[in-house]
């Protein structure tokens, strides 16, 4: 455990850790290039160190060196039975079924508790449409499975739950299905595997309206590639929240990814009232740049189902930043922070309440009233990551010292978040 004091101020220059998402996509596409890839400033987060141990558990060479990640292309070799341990990662879980699912491989997927306890019949199910051979051991609808790599078809499919993981997993069985895949998503979600699809030359198509977009993906060969991985906005924004809430001579944040389907919270904090200015340094794959966020006075908002995928892992942050906010938020449409790494939803409004916030739990989402002074109090993240970060945050701004539990947890996105945070707050 922690122990975390009052803060008044967060100042300075962040570049923040590596984006965990782009990271994820580069290896698992590295893997299936034609040829060596190069990533450069992957991510040493625990969920992608699980990506790469899959790999090499598959028998992909992946060299580290100081500088650089390099990983051999050309697929799986035929007829390779293994069991994978996806441990804390919902996005390996997810991804790896789609890229394995088309490969002639044996292969048993496993995972710890909580990943156990999370729903993979969302990706499995249009899976076994396209013709992939998957099996639950335990539970239905839950790790362990067994997957058996066949042939695929492609499919038209109509995403029921917004999520990047399982359009990802599509995509990457559709790179070797028979025929087309279209993927129709009516709420958008982050991009980054189409814009790598695309990088790599992929043959994909994508279709964007204001009902949504719709992603063609037709068997192709993918060129290898070098990429270096930008900053990651989710990690970014438990420092945006900091500089918002208590105000120094401002936040600098630089190399930050700034993909506009990450970009969520940014829009809501300045829907709120805070001045926050981007500059884009680069945009091929990925939007790149610097964000510059000083301290202002927040105003209630309110957050509906559209706009949340764009946001979904900042949203218990926004929830925090609402306590300090003046008039009612209210957050709608976010029910899938109850299947994360654990129910975002209750266990954020568990802790605010100890610190004597005024939130109140809804199905899908919050309903908060600002502003409240919180006090100090002990927290538990029950092994989440973010919620970990949520609730240092709270504690910053509260009254007194606060004691989060297992705070060691912040390694499965952000090994160094207590550095950066020590380093930006203290006088
Ligand atoms: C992710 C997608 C989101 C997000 C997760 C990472 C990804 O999950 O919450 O942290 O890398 O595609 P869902 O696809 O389940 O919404």
């Amino acid at each position: 455990m922690i122990k975390i004091s009052p803060v008044t101020k967060c100042e300075g220059m962040l570049i923040p850790p590596p984006d965990k998402s782009i990271s994820h996509r580069a290896l698992l596409l590295g893997a299936v290039a034609f040829g060596k890839s190069e990533i450069i400033n992957l991510s040493s987060a625990d969920d992608v160190q699980t990506t790469q141990k899959a790999l090499m558990t598959l028998g992909k060479k992946i060299y580290d060196t100081k500088s650089s990640v390099t990983i051999e292309g050309k697929g799986f070799s035929e007829g390779k039975e293994c069991t994978i341990d996806c441990r804390n990662s919902g996005t390996t879980a997810r991804m790896i079924m789609g890229l394995l699912a088309p490969e002639k491989v044996f292969i048993r997927i496993i995972g710890d508790d909580s990943l156990t306890n999370r729903p993979m019949e969302r990706v499995i199910s249009p899976l076994k449409r396209m013709g992939a051979s998957i099996t639950y051991l335990d539970r239905f609808g839950y790790l362990p499975v067994n997957l058996k790599g066949q042939d695929l078809h492609g499919v038209r499919y109509k995403l029921p739950v917004p999520s990047a993981q399982v359009k990802s997993a599509l995509l990457l069985a559709g790179l070797k299905a028979k025929g087309g895949t279209t993927i129709i998503e009516p709420r958008p979600t982050r991009d980054h595997t189409e814009r790598m699809l695309n990088m790599m030359e992929a043959d994909i198509l994508i279709k964007r309206s204001d009902s949504g977009s719709e992603i063609r993906i037709n068997p192709s060969e993918l060129s290898n590639f070098k990429m270096k991985i930008p900053g990651d906005f989710s990690s970014a924004a438990y420092f945006m929240a900091l500089a918002a809430l208590c105000p120094g001579k401002g936040l600098t944040i630089s190399d930050v990814n700034l993909n506009p389907t990450r970009l969520g919270f940014l829009e809501a904090l300045r829907a709120m009232g805070m001045s926050i200015r981007m500059d884009l340094d680069d945009v091929t794959p990925e939007p790149v740049g610097k964000i510059f966020i000083n301290g202002g006075s927040l105003n209630a908002v309110v957050i509906d189902a559209d706009k949340v995928p764009y946001m979904i892992d900042e949203v218990p942050l926004l929830a925090v930043v609402a306590t300090q906010a003046k008039g009612k938020t209210i957050i709608r449409g976010a029910e899938e922070l109850r299947m994360k790494e654990a129910d975002r939803i209750g266990s954020l409004v568990e802790g605010l309440i100890k610190m004597g916030a005024s939130i109140e739990a809804t199905e899908d989402g919050f309903i908060i009233e600002g502003p409240t002074l919180l006090k100090g109090a002990t927290l538990n993240p029950h092994g989440d990551h973010r919620l970990a970060m949520c609730f240092t945050v709270a504690a910053s701004i509260a009254n007194s010292d606060s004691i989060i539990k297992n705070e060691e947890c912040v390694s499965i996105s952000y090994p160094v978040f207590y550095q950066d945070f020590n380093r930006l707050t203290l006088l």
